[in-house]
């Protein structure tokens, strides 16, 4: 260190030479996929550069990003669903502004710092039923949290889970997904069981073996956005009770108003779960951050004794960025009453795409709650269109909604997502701030993408075409 960097002990003063960030993305922000093609997941770009998803966006703010022609994207996908008060709220970038110019002394690791203390209590005000929260780092920590939460406080090794559930992709979140892609080729993972959404019958049946400590269940899933039958969750919960085993609510997408409700589980009287898991839009989509709640008495066994103290925990656990993002983002929730319009934006999408069902054979379904939308697709009854939907389900499932979702992007610069391999449904989870505005445009977009495929021709099926030759060429 030289005498002119080495500024004071406590303070070092800033190098003129040094790292500059508005110049290395001027320099070299253009470089961006073959960056990323060279250096992290090269599978990334090319998906990218096939589906036409090869944009450069500059900006972002709300519900919309723009390009470097100032054209802007209206967001239906949020991040997969991290940004539920929009990018870049003034109230969260401040907060983030104001602690780091705090200089706070935080992750000592041997004090308490009163950020993560004030966001538990915060957190648990929303689920008066629970006591306590473990602060990580993402979803699936969240996720590895409860199940190790559970398994400890029960002294059972097994978990069940749903069909088609997604919890995240470290290993134990892992050994509760329920889609063969993505635990092929990295077993063994532990000792788990699916059971089908809504099936008390098949869930008794595992509980009845008495090695259960939980069933993890998403209320609504990510991956197709179906919901258990009404009264479902009310009954596992019981079930669950009888047998000694525990509940987890997986609210990592469906939490912090994202279904019109702050909690998914709370649509159902009576559903009290032992163990909540947070993450996504708690922090604004700013700073990572994961968060499980739980019962007093799961924690006070895993945290027994003095010597237990470090059972579980993580090193960036309650930083000081991330929770001040999270008090930011509760208090956005309420003073904007996001929540409820969530909740009322949401029923007014959901209505107006429902009632297009009737106009366009190829659209099946519209559902799902709040914000959390779920639009499927299916086989169409005439004939002309018949033979070209057969053309798609022969190369790949899914194509057709991934033919939707291109057209929204390109023509009408809108980004959303198919909801999961192999799947004809198309999942939107935009900001929840949005309003009439944006439900019109999509409504507008999705209407004329929707006209163009049941004309049977054009660009829309030349695209289609495509996506068949390199669905087959990837086999
Ligand atoms: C229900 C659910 N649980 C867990 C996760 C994992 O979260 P993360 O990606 O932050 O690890 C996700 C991510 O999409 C999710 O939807």
């Amino acid at each position: 260190m030289t005498a002119d960097t080495a500024g004071t002990a406590g303070a070092p003063a800033a190098s003129a030479k040094g790292f500059d960030l508005t110049r290395l993305l001027a320099e070299r922000g253009a470089e961006r996929y073959d960056l990323h093609a060279r250096h992290l997941n090269h599978q990334l770009p090319r998906m990218l550069h096939t589906i036409g998803f090869d944009k450069v966006y500059e900006r972002a703010e709300g519900a919309y990003f723009w390009d470097a022609d100032g054209q802007d994207y209206l967001d239906m996908l949020a991040g997969f669903g991290v940004m539920g008060v929009g990018r870049h709220h003034p109230v969260v970038r401040k907060a983030l502004h104001d602690v780091l110019d705090a200089s706070l002394a935080d992750l000592t690791r041997f004090d308490c710092q009163p950020l993560p203390g004030l966001l538990a209590e915060k957190l648990l005000s929303y689920a008066p039923h629970l006591d306590r929260v473990f602060f990580g780092n993402s979803g699936t920590e969240a996720v590895e949290t409860a199940l190790k939460f559970a398994r400890y406080a029960t002294g059972r090794p097994r978990v069940l889970y749903c069909d088609h559930a997604f919890h995240g992709l470290t290993t134990g979140s892992l050994s509760v997904n329920g889609e063969s892609g993505f635990r092929d080729g990295f077993a063994p993972l532990l000792p788990d069981t699916a059971v089908p959404l809504g099936d008390l019958a098949a869930l008794e049946r595992e509980l009845a073996r008495g090695d259960v400590a939980a069933f993890v269940i998403e209320p609504i899933q990510g991956k197709g956005v179906h919901e258990a039958p009404p009264g479902y969750l009310r009954a596992a919960q019981e079930l669950l009770h009888r047998h000694k085993a525990l509940l987890i609510a997986d609210e990592v997408q469906t939490g912090v108003g994202r279904t019109g409700d702050f909690f998914a589980y709370q649509h159902e009287a009576g559903v009290e779960p032992d163990l909540v898991c947070v993450a996504k839009a708690l922090s604004g989509g700013y700073v990572p951050v994961g968060a499980t709640l739980g019962k007093d008495w799961i924690f006070k066994k895993v945290y027994s004794s003095m010597d237990r103290v470090l059972v579980h925990s993580a090193s960036f656990g309650a930083n000081a960025q991330a929770m001040a993002a999270g008090l930011a983002v509760l208090s956005v929730l309420e003073d904007e009453q996001v929540v409820a319009n969530a909740r009322r934006t949401g029923d007014l999408l959901r209505t107006r795409l429902a009632a297009l069902t009737g106009k366009y054979e190829l659209l099946h379904d519209v559902r799902g709650r709040g914000l959390m939308i779920g639009i499927e697709f299916g086989k169409p009854s005439s004939l002309g269109l018949r033979s070209r939907w057969a053309m798609l389900q022969a190369a790949r499932k899914g194509l057709f909604a991934q033919m939707v979702v291109a057209p929204l992007l390109q023509k009408h610069r809108i980004l959303t997502q198919v909801s999961g391999d192999h799947l004809e449904v198309i999942k939107l989870i935009p900001p929840l701030i949005i309003g009439e505005r944006e439900v019109d445009r999509f409504v507008d977009a999705f209407t004329a993408v929707m006209d163009d495929a049941h004309g049977g021709g054009g660009l829309l099926w030349d695209f289609g075409r495509t996506l068949v030759k390199q669905a087959v060429a990837n086999r």
